[in-house]
C-alpha cells in the first residue's frame, strides 16, 4: 500500500461504521447491481453454502442482502443477516421485501447479539477484510461462538485503503480448526487475490 492509500485509509477509513453509514445505500446498491461479474459472485457463493444444506443461516455484515436473497433462490431455510450500518439495512428492507424467514438486525460482528450455536451456518462475504485486526479477530471469534456446524467466508487477501487483506483459511489452520473447503473463487478472473473457505469449528 503506497503513501496515498495509508493517507485515505488513516482519514477516509478511521471509522469503518461511519465509513460504511456514509458509502452504504442507493449508489452502492446500483454501483453494485450494475456490475455482472458481482452477480455471477453471488451466485458462486450461493451455490456453495446451498450445498452444504444449512438449516439456518446468519450472514454478519449482509449489506443491502444481495446474498442472502441468492442463497434463498436455491434454499428456503430462515435466515438472519446483521449489519452495523443502516443506510446498508434500509436498502436490504427494500431489496429483501416479499422474502419471508429473512430478519435483518443493526449490529456489530464484533458482538453478534446471538447466544453460542445459534445458527447452523454463518457466513462473512467481503466483511472481515474491512476490519482492522483487533476487530477482525473479535468478528472470527463470534462467528465461531454462534456457529452449530459451518464457517464459510469470502474474504479477498488484497489490501487496499479500506481492505486490510487476511488469509482466513490460514487463521483456521493455525487455531486447529477444521476445513471442509478451501481455494479461490473458481470463476474470478483473477482468483489470486480471492478466497473462499468453509470451517468446521465444532468437528475438531
Ligand atoms: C462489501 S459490503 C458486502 C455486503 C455483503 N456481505 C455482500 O456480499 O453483498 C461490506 C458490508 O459489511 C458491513 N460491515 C463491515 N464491517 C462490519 C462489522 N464489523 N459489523 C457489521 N457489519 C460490518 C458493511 O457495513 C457493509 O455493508
Amino acid at each position: 500500500m503506497g503513501r496515498w492509500p495509508a493517507l485515505k485509509r488513516r482519514f477516509l477509513y478511521a471509522d469503518p461504521r461511519q465509513y460504511w453509514t456514509l458509502r452504504g445505500g442507493d449508489d452502492y446498491f446500483r454501483e453494485q447491481e450494475g456490475q455482472r461479474t458481482r452477480t455471477e459472485r453471488a451466485e458462486w457463493i450461493a451455490g456453495r453454502i446451498a450445498s452444504y444444506r444449512p438449516g439456518s443461516i446468519l450472514e454478519v455484515g449482509c449489506g443491502y442482502g444481495k446474498q442472502l436473497r441468492e442463497i434463498r433462490r436455491r434454499i428456503d431455510v430462515s435466515m438472519v443477516g446483521i449489519d452495523f450500518s443502516p443506510t446498508q439495512l434500509r436498502r436490504g428492507r427494500e431489496y429483501l421485501d416479499g422474502l419471508d424467514r429473512i430478519a435483518l438486525v443493526l449490529a456489530s460482528g464484533a458482538e453478534i447479539p446471538f447466544p453460542d450455536r445459534s445458527f447452523d451456518l454463518v457466513l462473512t462475504s467481503a466483511v472481515i477484510l474491512h476490519n482492522p485486526p483487533d476487530a477482525a479477530e473479535r468478528i472470527r471469534r463470534e462467528v465461531i461462538r454462534v456457529c452449530r456446524r459451518f464457517a464459510a467466508h469470502n474474504e479477498d487477501t488484497d489490501v487496499s485503503y479500506n481492505r486490510f487483506g487476511y488469509d482466513t483459511a490460514a487463521w483456521y489452520r493455525a487455531a486447529g480448526l477444521p476445513l471442509a473447503e478451501s481455494g479461490p473463487i473458481a470463476i474470478d478472473p483473477e482468483p489470486p487475490h480471492s478466497q473462499f473457505c468453509v470451517a468446521e469449528p465444532w468437528r475438531r
